[in-house]
């Protein structure tokens, strides 16, 4: 094909939006809500990486898996590349879902690369971040330089201090849970019980977990954790959130003598 012909005549496939639904379909994939095709292949990212951190667990452990994960990537999940829509949407969708108003005291736990306690951080006096693996709290830490409110710790969600007892008026927690292992019935009780106690009275608790197309196993996983949160004696369940690809559940302690006197 010449060289001076137009664009759309060289490459045959690729050509330009017009007509009557040019401008709608042009709408619709500039829109904030509409995940690309290229998302799909995040996913299929993110299955790479949990599988990577599924062999070395099984032999190291899990600190030292998720320490690996983000010794060989800076950005394991792709949660920060520009190329994909999803992360960004779901941290934008998270924000959307939490109560209007400005907390005191955040905690984000697993919170990975700090995307979303950054955005917390603008509607909280002080937003606190912890995560498992020391090397994802570096890059949160480095990702955050010169933000105030914002902190990063290294803790695992299975022993934090009783010094954050009835400190936070928001926790959030956010595709995390769902790597915890073996997650058995008796640790999402356990677990339920605990982050209640991290509420301070009238506080919130946000889950969120990826979920797909309900029967598959990993949707079946995020339906159990959000049942058993659902059910626990010691929160209540104030809003479920299906959107894609996540679910998210609010929930506030039930009970402040309850949830305090259970571990
Ligand atoms: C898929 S990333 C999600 C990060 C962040 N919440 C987000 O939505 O972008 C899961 C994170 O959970 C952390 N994690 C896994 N197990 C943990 C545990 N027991 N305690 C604290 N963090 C944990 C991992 O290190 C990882 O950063």
């Amino acid at each position: 094909m010449h060289a001076g012909h137009p664009e759309h005549l060289r490459h045959p496939r690729r050509r330009p939006l017009t007509g009557p639904d040019a401008g709608f379909l042009k709408r619709v994939l500039a829109h904030p809500t509409f995940i690309l095709p290229r998302d799909f292949s995040l996913f299929l990212v993110s299955a790479r990486t949990d599988a990577a951190i599924e062999r070395t667990r099984a032999k190291f452990g899990a600190r030292a898996a998720f320490e690996e994960a983000y010794t060989r990537s800076r950005d394991p999940w792709r949660s920060a590349a520009p190329r994909y829509r999803y992360q960004q949407l779901k941290y934008e969708q998270i924000m959307a879902l939490l109560p209007a108003r400005r907390f005191q005291r955040v905690l984000d736990l697993g919170c990975g690369l700090g995307l979303l306690s950054q955005r917390l951080a603008q509607r909280s006096d002080a937003v606190l971040g912890l995560d498992v693996a020391a090397a994802a709290v570096g890059h949160a830490r480095e990702r955050a330089a010169g933000i105030a409110n914002l902190s990063f710790e290294q803790a695992d969600i299975l022993d934090l201090p009783a010094s954050l007892d009835a400190a936070f008026d928001l926790v959030v927690v956010a595709d995390t849970l769902y790597y915890l292992s073996p997650l058995g019935d008796d640790l999402l009780k356990t677990l339920s019980a605990r982050l209640a106690r991290l509420l301070a009275p009238g506080g919130v608790l946000l889950l969120a977990n990826h979920f797909f197309f309900s029967a598959d196993p990993d949707s079946r996983l995020t339906r159990r954790i959000h049942d058993a949160f659902t059910w626990s004696p010691h929160l209540s369940a104030t809003g479920h959130h299906r959107r894609s690809f996540f679910l998210a559940t609010l929930l506030e302690p039930r009970d402040a003598g309850l949830a305090h006197a259970a571990l």
